[in-house]
């Protein structure tokens, strides 16, 4: 092949052919080594749109950094491929062959070698897409061994992802923060098949990044397909492999559908998709947490897998509660802080701490497993009780010091009473709350401000953690003692 005649036809057909690679294809084909002979003789432009073709960046990346990564795709793909290109044309020169016997020779090669390619993809991305739900799939947590052991509630978690095959609810697993949910559900979920794990981060509340953290745990990216398809299919000659016009969310939950189907089938119970931290759509992006919620609900009504919510009190819980999607909540597993018996056998049999310093560590953390854990850190580099003690409470300070900056001092005038009925009674129900706040706005803004937490299951309100006790009993401590200090609030 001379690289004159070739590219009159490649460059009709070449940033065609990119296009609809950058739409579909996250694979570099064998075909293109061949193509690429004749992209030789062509600009470095259009060499550029040809090799443009990454289909994650084609969803995420500015336009700057798709150039970017283009260009280096180009300058570490064109190269050699141009080298085992041109190698490849001048073997079949050497078969003393016409110049079109060449083209149809490399086209016959390519179109053959596409097609034994996109047939071994698309099998290493069933096989990946399969694996996603194998056992041990949900990334395990790092030293078991030293966790507390929770073994009731891992056993209820453990029932929870392993439904019967006609299971037909959702379920809910709450908790306030850091009492051990994450942990708790990891560690179960790891022992178990057919569980599709999404942990959902502070950059991934939008639609889009949902999707691709979802894609991400389902090892899902796009078929492979033969380039001649592809084309055939951008003039209107077939039909069958149009391209996906869907929105992300939607292919990856389509592919977790058929994925959950064969699942189902083949071992007669459907998959489990837990996703965790959903407090953070509530927080960020709540029409999305009413779309997997009547996602869940769908899917358990149609039997097909079950969706298990990970929530840590408060908004998330309140929003899913309130609408009519509920209907078909099932189990609610309520994570709360260690008992007293068992953050004393937490502290003293597995970190060796002597009795009176657990009892001590335990009077102003309340069995909360984040706050024992920092309490244990402070003690093994030295840091003494009472010192510990007070850093806990300066926090709690901090979120009441916030609190009293709360517009038109919704906080100051119903904090007092709140904290009284709260401290005599440890908890108050609901109702009672919004009565003291005066209104449900306030009502709401109060719990929003992570020092008072609704137990909706229980509809109760208790003080959000056991620092945050000690500090509210020492503003009313200073309240009735006329006594005025940074904290109080009048
Ligand atoms: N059983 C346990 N024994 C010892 N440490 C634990 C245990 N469970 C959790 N932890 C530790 O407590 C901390 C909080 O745990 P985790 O992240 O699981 O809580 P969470 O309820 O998911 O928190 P959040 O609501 O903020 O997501 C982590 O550092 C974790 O390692
Ligand atoms: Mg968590």
């Amino acid at each position: 092949m001379t690289s004159t005649a070739a590219p009159i036809h490649l460059h009709r057909l070449v940033p065609r052919l990119s296009h609809v690679a950058t739409v579909r294809s996250t694979f570099f084909y064998p075909s293109h080594y061949c193509l690429s002979t004749a992209m030789g003789a062509q600009s470095p432009w259009t060499a550029l749109q040809y090799f443009h073709h990454d289909m994650g960046l084609q969803h995420t990346a500015s336009k700057a950094s798709k150039l970017r990564y283009a260009i280096y795709r180009t300058s570490s793909t064109a190269g050699p491929s141009v080298k085992y290109g041109k190698r490849t044309f001048a073997g079949l020169k050497r078969l003393s062959l016409s110049k079109t016997s060449c083209w149809v020779m490399a086209l016959i090669l390519a179109t053959g070698s596409d097609m034994i390619y996109t047939y071994l993809m698309n099998r290493k991305r069933e096989s990946s897409l399969e694996s996603s739900l194998a056992l041990g799939s949900v990334p395990d947590i790092e030293d078991a061994s030293v966790l507390a052991p929770r073994t009731s509630l891992k056993a209820s978690i453990s029932s929870l992802l392993q439904p019967a095959f006609d299971h037909g609810q959702y379920g809910m697993i709450i908790g306030n923060h850091g009492t051990g949910k994450t942990t708790l559900v990891r560690g179960v979920a790891h022992q178990h098949a057919g569980i599709l794990y999404v942990d959902i981060q502070p950059s991934g509340i939008t639609e889009q990044e949902f999707a691709e953290t979802v894609a991400k745990a389902l090892h899902f990216f796009p078929r492979s397909r033969v380039w001649f398809n592809m084309i055939l299919s951008e003039l209107g000659i077939v039909t069958h492999d149009v391209e996906d016009k869907r929105t992300y969310l939607v292919q990856v939950f389509d592919e977790f559908t058929r994925q959950a189907m064969r699942y189902r089938k083949k071992t007669n119970r459907p998959p489990v998709l837990v996703l965790d931290n959903i407090n953070l759509l509530a927080a960020g992006n709540p029409g999305l947490l009413n779309i997997l919620q009547d996602i869940a609900k769908d899917a358990a009504d149609d039997g097909l897998f079950i969706t298990i919510f990970v929530a840590s009190e408060g908004q998330a819980a309140r929003q899913m509660l309130g609408r009519s999607a509920w209907s078909r909540l099932g189990k609610v597993i309520v994570v709360e802080d260690l008992s007293k018996e068992e953050a004393l056998y937490y502290l003293c049999n597995q970190h060796e701490k002597h009795p009176h310093i657990a009892e001590a560590v335990y009077e102003f953390t309340g069995g909360r497993i984040s706050f024992l854990n920092t309490a244990l850190a402070h003690l093994n580099s030295g840091n003494t009780i009472p010192g510990i003690r007070q850093q806990f409470l300066n926090a709690g300070r901090e979120i009441f010091t916030k609190a009293k900056r709360m517009p038109n001092n919704e906080f100051k005038l119903v904090c007092l009473p709140l904290a009284r009925k709260m401290l005599a009674t440890g908890a108050i129900s609901y109702e009672d709350f919004q009565e003291l706040a005066g209104t449900p706005t306030t009502a709401n803004n109060l719990l929003a401000i992570k020092i008072f937490t609704l137990l909706r299951y229980s509809n109760m309100v208790v003080f959000e953690s056991k620092p945050i006790q000690l500090v509210a009993q020492e503003v009313v401590d200073d309240a009735s003692r006329g006594w005025r200090s940074c904290l109080s609030l009048v």
